[in-house]
């Protein structure tokens, strides 16, 4: 017999159901309220608000836990590839060696993009941000792949979809950055990792090959594991709120890159370089924006600081603050902004506006100090963090389908006039 909680409206009682998932989190299901009582529930920004059952991603705010299909994200962050990660995240297991051979193999295959596609980059200004370029290639690529457009969620169909999908963000990615900067455009080479690939498709030239170092193609691939799901997140609620109306996928990833731009979620990557430049350009010292951030009147706000889920350390965070040193140690390279960053850190741990609003650095603080030393221009900082989402965003919108969810469809409390007449033009 499932626990029940019981709600007194106007004295009369409903009894709801409880249902608990299997990491003990525990719901109220509303689905029949509106029917029952009339009444809607309201919750702006859905904090309290859940929108689907998902055996995806654990994530536990208050202790700092991350998990990919069960998997600590510390393990998958030392142990795995990205393409594994994918594996893991899109299909639910850890692929066994013919699996993750025949999913690379997918992906190479999938490399290329479409000839008549590559033209359409040249139809971009040149400082079209390469969010807006991304979010177009990315519908526009389901226009030279129409069997996309009603893929199933099963099958080979699907493994086809999802790995073209995978395979062609990154080179979407990295023929913006060469177009826009009217560099010629690198073709992809199948003999490179995912990561080695992108590296090469950004950065070779015609006369020099990009020779990928073990530490940047680690440090990438640690970047992207990072980032390949995060539970019902803005965009991966975005695309599943699009998905649900049965858009087919490639529309739905698309909408998904446009929430993510926002600099509140995965704009705030290069937000947070923007913001230590600043700081580094300003010559204040850190506590200046400290005092700046706690100032209800000024709009200014500690990029990279908070989150809607961890009052805790946000766990990716830890890592990537540990992989900056080491990356920046084996590439011997010095920044000062992350002496900023750490000052910047150091600062809120000891400052009562944060530590009662449990403001953490999440995971874009330190994500674009990485990217840096990758050698990442600042302005492909949050299609970076696109391109890791990826498989987060497919696994959603593929679960979304497996478990046949009704289109999302929230309701309102109207605010507006009540009813009234047409007044004619003369009596305006
Ligand atoms: C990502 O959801 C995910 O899982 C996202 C993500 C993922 O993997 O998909 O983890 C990736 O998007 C990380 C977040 C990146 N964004 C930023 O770093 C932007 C700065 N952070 C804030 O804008 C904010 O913390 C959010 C958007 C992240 C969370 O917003 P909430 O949950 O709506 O919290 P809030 O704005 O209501 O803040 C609560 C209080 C407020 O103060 P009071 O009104 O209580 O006095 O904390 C304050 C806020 O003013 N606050 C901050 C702050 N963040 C929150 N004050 C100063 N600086 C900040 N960064």
């Amino acid at each position: 017999m499932s626990e029940k909680a019981t709600l007194t409206i106007e004295g009369k009682n409903y009894d709801l159901e409880i249902t608990i998932g299997s990491e003990n989190e525990k719901c109220i299901d509303i689905q029949q309220l509106r029917d029952a009582t009339g009444y809607i529930t309201m919750d702006h920004g859905f904090g309290n608000t859940g929108s689907c059952y998902s055996a995806i991603t654990y994530v536990d705010g208050d202790k700092g836990i991350l998990r990919y299909r069960g998997y600590p994200i510390e393990e998958i962050a030392e142990k795995a590839t990205f393409v594994e990660t994918a594996y893991l995240v899109l299909y639910g297991e850890l692929p066994k060696a013919s699996q993750l051979k025949a999913f690379s193999a997918r992906l190479k295959e999938h490399a290329p993009l479409h000839t008549n596609l590559e033209h359409h980059f040249s139809g971009f200004p040149t400082s079209a941000p390469p969010m807006a370029i991304l979010s177009a290639m990315l519908n526009l690529v389901s226009c030279f792949h129409p069997e996309v457009l009603d893929v199933p969620t099963t099958g080979a169909e699907f493994d086809r979809t999802a790995s073209l999908l995978l395979s062609k963000v990154r080179t979407i990615a990295a023929f913006a950055y060469r177009m826009a900067g009217g560099r010629p455009i690198n073709h992809p080479n199948p003999n490179l990792t995912y990561c080695g690939n992108f590296l090469h498709m950004m950065f070779s030239d015609p006369y020099q090959e990009y020779e990928v170092s073990p530490v940047i193609d680690k440090a990438l691939n640690l970047f992207l594991v990072l980032h390949a799901d995060h539970e019902q997140n803005c965009s991966t609620s975005t695309v599943r709120v699009v998905g649900s109306s049965r858009a087919n996928l490639f529309s739905s990833v698309a909408a998904g890159v446009c929430a993510l731009w926002g600099p509140l979620h995965g704009g705030a990557n290069a937000a947070v370089i923007e913001m230590l430049e600043d700081i580094k350009k300003s010559g204040r010292l850190p506590a200046y924006y400290i005092e700046k951030a706690k100032d209800k009147n000024d709009p200014f706000k500690l990029m990279g600081f908070g989150h809607r889920v961890y009052k805790n350390f946000d766990p990716r965070s830890l890592i990537l603050k540990k992989q900056v040193h080491d990356v920046l140690e084996a590439l011997h390279l010095d920044d000062d902004l992350l002496d900023i960053a750490l000052q910047l850190e150091q600062a809120t741990l000891q400052d009562d506006y944060f530590i009662k609003r449990n403001l953490y650095p999440n995971v874009d603080f330190y994500s674009g100090i990485l990217l840096r030393a990758i050698g990442i221009p600042l302005n492909m900082y949050t299609v970076m963090f696109a391109i890791g989402r990826m498989p987060g965003w497919i696994a959603n919108w593929k679960e979304l389908h497996d478990h046949k969810l009704r289109i999302s469809r929230p309701r309102q409390i109207y605010t507006g006039h009540t009813a009234r007449s047409f007044i004619p033009m003369a009596q305006r």
